[in-house]
């Protein structure tokens, strides 16, 4: 693998493969001595046209835990103001010493546009386009759910009989995709729900159950809900009358927690709008998994790094 553009076509044997790096990355995270000599004279380049918390700083923080140099170039601040190309950033990037481009960008397949382009040479890692993926994303959340779910004896497995439902903005969400797509070759369950007006308009082709309530969605009883944030800032019309009748019938309220089953996990991949798609309460509940997540980023985004750097010997 050469780059990390998409969960799509992964198969099986290869996102075990993933999920078991991330394991070995993890424990090397609870070592004394926390960093591996994997990627010593290597540079991981961050380039960053979207705003983001975890992901940058996840990645950063991975490539020093490989021994890498790290570089990271947001767009505001850049000469991206004075009408320099994403072609000529990169580039430039390169020159000073990239191996590694982790590109999270607006524009939906920008990171795949850039791995096909021939402008440069380094590995691309999509770290969020548009609406479209978010590769390491779903990683992490399969690799949260895994071990969350089988501890120990996790090692190995896939996700086969997991039943998850992912419900909120699925519309605009890059993480559902991911998601979606790697649960499904994992042999997880799937369930989306939303409003009518936050479904994509090509759901039927996507492998999932698809329902419009969450109370309908939790009747069956799940392993765990995946709860998605409402993004405001990639909505130019009201696709839900307000926020109160949202939370009324897709937010993850206290009462709807009373009644799942215990031991139920509650994801959320962060940022939060809480009391919105899920009450702050839960988020700070032993089922939520969000703190979870966010450590196992790094271990994903170490593993994803040192799988690519093995085409490299290849
Ligand atoms: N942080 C995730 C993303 O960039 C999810 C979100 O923003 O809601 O896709
Ligand atoms: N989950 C996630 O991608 O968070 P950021 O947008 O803060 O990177």
């Amino acid at each position: 693998m050469k780059h990390f553009i998409s969960t799509r076509g992964i198969d099986s044997a290869t996102a075990i493969r993933l999920l078991d790096t991330t394991a070995d990355m993890a424990d090397v995270r609870q070592r004394d001595v926390k960093k591996l000599p994997t990627l010593r004279g290597k540079t991981v380049a961050n380039v960053f046209f979207e705003d983001s918390t975890r992901t940058r700083l996840s990645f950063e923080a991975a490539a020093l835990a490989l021994s890498a140099d790290v570089s990271t170039f947001t767009s505001k601040g850049s000469s991206v103001s004075k009408g320099e190309s994403l072609k000529d950033t990169v580039q430039t990037l390169e020159s000073m010493g990239a191996d590694f481009i982790v590109l999270r960008h607006c524009d939906s397949g920008a990171a795949a546009t850039l791995a096909q382009s021939g402008w440069i040479n380094a590995h691309v890692i999509n770290a969020g386009d548009g609406t479209h993926e978010h590769p390491t994303q779903a990683l992490l959340d399969a690799y949260t759910l895994r071990s969350r779910l089988f501890g120990d004896s996790a090692r190995g497995r896939n996700l086969a009989g997991v039943r998850i439902v992912i419900v909120g903005d699925i519309l605009h969400s890059r993480v559902a995709r991911s998601n979606v797509w790697l649960l499904a070759t994992l042999g997880a369950h799937v369930t989306l729900v939303a409003p009518r007006t936050l479904m994509p308009r090509d759901i039927a082709a996507w492998p999932v159950a698809i329902v419009h309530t969450l109370d309908e969605a939790l009747d069956e009883g799940v392993d765990a809900v995946m709860t998605l944030r409402i993004q405001k800032e990639r909505m130019n019309d009201a696709f839900f009358p307000d926020a109160a009748e949202y939370t009324r019938f897709w937010g993850m309220t206290t009462a709807r927690f009373d009644a799942v089953r215990a031991n139920t996990l509650v994801m959320h991949p962060g940022p939060m709008n809480r009391g919105l798609e899920i009450a702050g309460s839960i988020a700070d509940s032993a089922n939520s998994t969000v703190r979870d997540q966010v450590s196992h980023g790094v271990a994903a985004r170490m593993a994803v790094l040192y799988t690519l750097l093995g085409e490299d010997a290849s």
